[in-house]
């Protein structure tokens, strides 16, 4: 089978090394890829919101599965389209990446179908904002209702800097986004996160991740894509994923199906584990970067058969196995990141670390040029480590860094810090 796999970030490289190792592959087309995603396919440069350009390199290569990574495609309706065309395709439709795509959407789901979350408001005009603002206090979280590249969240410790992140949004900090306010409860717990693939039928749970989403060490900064992540998050316990999957996830599907936009895809939802148990934070309709990294890295089945059987309705037939391993995974960005950065600097020693076993380096903000890899992005690579403890995984993937030579970039030490916490813990 042909498969045409659409993202450039290291997520995507993650799924495109996955899928490269498949038996059921033939080639696997990225567009419009990053520069080390040359090494599992045959990058291509098309248009990805030209969805007509889309489908005619489908057809015209007999592409039998397109994979999409990043949201923003798949908010386009990428999906449909395809659909429409009759080509097989794993992602959610339009109306059901609403679950991403606008925050006050998924809150309304919970409120009607029960699902733990914490307490909100929605709003358009900005005194109404600050009238629940003033009756709720502080702290309390302001968020723009739709995609904002994951700035669009203000955890406000005070009355007035909620105040004025009311303002800031409506005066058009994120653009259409910012057009509805929602404001919720600040909610107080571990985070994890925890992915299930659906094709609005069967809901197949994957292994569970943790993130650490602050720029620095500690989990102190300003809030990021993600520096890091680690797989699987001893905080999630077997009791913990089935509350989830029937408090939070099982509700989800069906009120999707309920609305006539059942979801189809891989739905990431993202947790707070609090006192009372697993309450949602948010969704996202694709898989996370960077726990997508040691997801792959961890999965010992074929992928291509469980991406097929979401596009196709049949995921009752599949089953997936995991390693019984930790992956961890460290985000080098640019320095600056998640602010502004300079991109177009050269990046060493990658080679040396080809050789290294049970690491895998896999791009993001990267390009190739003249045999040289040079910064392109934020987030830049991501060095993922497999071994027997998060603790081994974890001096894997720092080994490895030490190799890279890249003036530029920062990367945060304590990536696993938790996990690691509690295997000391366990030893003692
Ligand atoms: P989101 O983009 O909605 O995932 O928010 C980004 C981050 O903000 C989350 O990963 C949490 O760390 C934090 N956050 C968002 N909403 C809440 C909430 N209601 N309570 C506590 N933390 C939150
Ligand atoms: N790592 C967080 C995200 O992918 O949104």
């Amino acid at each position: 089978m042909n498969i045409l796999l659409i993202g450039a970030g290291g997520r995507e490289h993650a799924l495109a090394w996955k899928i490269s190792q498949s038996p059921l592959l033939e080639t696997l087309y990225i567009t419009p890829g990053n520069g080390g995603m040359d090494q599992c396919g045959t990058i291509l440069e098309i248009d990805t919101a030209n969805h007509q350009e889309i489908i005619s390199f489908c057809q015209q290569n007999s592409i039998g599965l397109v994979v999409i990574g990043p949201e923003a495609p798949l908010v386009s309706g990428l999906a449909d389209d395809l659909a429409k065309a009759d080509i097989p395709c794993f992602g959610p439709s339009a109306s059901a990446a609403a679950l991403e795509g606008s925050k006050g959407f998924t809150k309304d789901i919970c409120r009607d179908y029960n699902i733990p979350t914490a307490s909100y408001g929605r709003f358009t005009d900005a005194s109404s904002a600050k009238d629940y603002v003033a009756k709720e206090g502080a702290p309390i979280v302001i968020k723009a209702d739709g995609l904002a590249a994951g700035k669009g969240v203000i955890m406000a410790e005070t009355i007035e800097q909620a105040n004025e992140a009311i303002d800031n949004i409506f005066s058009g900090a994120f653009g259409e986004a910012g057009a509805e306010i929602v404001i919720e409860e600040t909610l107080i717990g571990e985070e994890a996160s925890f992915f299930v693939l659906t094709d609005g039928k069967t809901c197949l749970p994957l292994a569970t991740a943790q993130d650490h989403k602050r720029a620095y060490e500690g989990d102190e900064g300003p809030n990021t894509g993600g520096m890091g992540a680690y797989s699987p998050a001893p905080v999630m316990t077997e009791e913990l994923i089935e509350t989830t999957m029937k408090t939070i996830i099982e509700p989800t599907v069906k009120a999707m199906n309920d609305k006539g936009c059942p979801f189809k895809g891989v739905l990431y939802a993202g947790l707070m584990i609090t006192e009372k148990g697993p309450e949602l934070i948010e969704y996202n309709v694709r898989f996370g970067d960077p726990e997508c990294q040691v997801l792959m890295m961890r999965l010992q089945s074929d992928i291509v058969p469980a991406l097929k059987a979401v596009a196709n309705e049949t995921l009752d037939q599949i089953s997936l196995e995991w390693k019984n391993e930790y992956a961890l995974t460290v985000v080098m960005a640019a320095k600056g990141y998640p602010a502004a950065y300079q991109k177009g600097t050269e990046i060493e020693g990658l080679a040396n670390i080809n050789r290294m076993e049970d690491i895998e380096v896999f791009h993001a903000g990267t390009i190739r040029k003249n045999d040289k890899i040079l910064a392109n992005g934020g987030r830049v690579l991501n060095v993922t480590g497999i071994g027997k403890t998060v603790m081994e995984a974890q001096q894997k993937a720092y080994a490895a860094l030490s190799q890279i030579r890249w003036n530029d970039g920062f990367y945060r030490n304590d990536i696993g810090w938790r996990a690691i916490l509690l295997e000391r813990k366990s030893q003692n």
